[in-house]
């Protein structure tokens, strides 16, 4: 059962094609990574899915029939569709705790809150820090708050753009196993990542995008085998 429908959807700036008539459908339940060479339209397509950026034509369908596409980014947040953005956006002057709270939304339920923060804060290992100003975390530990952040209001699509990046190797090991908890059968995880040995690590499956469109999907074994993918991306 697809939880996130990407139907032929292209995204135009000016005479430039970010995304062409492009087609995926992430299950429920599984972790999707979307890789390809700087430029292909990763975060573009993330965008599209968050009502950042208008598509010029095409579908974004959740599980339930709601078109994203015919939304504002409000009410997709409110949908349950949350992201981590390419550069760590946490509140640097305010708390752990109180970053989680706002992740949390405005349509958090008052009862569950505290609940909530608990469990992000126990998911990211950041208990320690919870009192801990966002502005002094170390870089890792602040892209492990904004997935907390992510978390706190219990998304059923989570969209993670290159979160690894920047991070140690112990760090992006942290990572992954972080997202392998992520994991519900009623939850579809979109990651973007240039590293392969945690795509590999984290990714059921992987697109390969290259130019806006679908080079390749299917499993990372059999991307690294493929002579297209070796040679626009991986052989580089
Ligand atoms: N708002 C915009 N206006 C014009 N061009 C844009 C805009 N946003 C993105 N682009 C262009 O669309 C293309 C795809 O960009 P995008 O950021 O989606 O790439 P990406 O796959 O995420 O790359 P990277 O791996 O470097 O993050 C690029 O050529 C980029 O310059
Ligand atoms: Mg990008």
């Amino acid at each position: 059962m697809s939880a996130l429908v990407v139907d032929s959807l292209s995204v135009v700036f000016g005479a430039f094609r970010a995304l062409d008539d492009l087609s995926l459908a992430v299950d429920a339940g599984e972790v999707r990574a979307v890789i390809g060479p700087n430029g292909a339209g990763k975060t573009t397509l993330l965008d599209a899915i968050t009502g950042i950026t208008r598509p010029r034509s095409g579908r974004i369908v959740l599980g339930d029939g709601l078109d994203l596409t015919q939304h504002g980014e409000a009410a997709i947040a409110r949908a349950g569709v949350r992201r981590k953005f390419q550069k760590p956006s946490v509140f640097p002057a305010l708390t752990v705790r109180e970053n989680l709270s706002l992740g949390c939304g405005p349509g958090c339920p008052p009862g569950a809150q505290a609940d909530r923060i608990a469990a992000a804060l126990a998911e990211t290992g950041l208990e320690a820090r919870a009192g801990a100003l966002a502005g002094a975390l170390a870089h890792g530990e602040k892209q492990w708050l904004e997935i907390g952040m992510v978390l706190a209001s219990e998304p059923r699509v989570i969209l993670l753009d290159e979160p690894v990046a920047g991070l140690s190797d112990a760090e992006t090991a942290r990572t992954a196993e972080l997202i392998a908890t992520l994991r519900r059968p009623d939850r579809a995880i979109l990651v973007i990542e240039h590293d392969m040995a945690f795509v590999e690590a984290v990714a059921d499956r992987v697109t390969v995008l290259h130019e806006g469109r679908t080079l390749f999907e299917g499993g990372m074994a059999a991307a690294r085998a493929d002579a297209r993918v070796i040679e626009v991306f991986l052989g580089r």
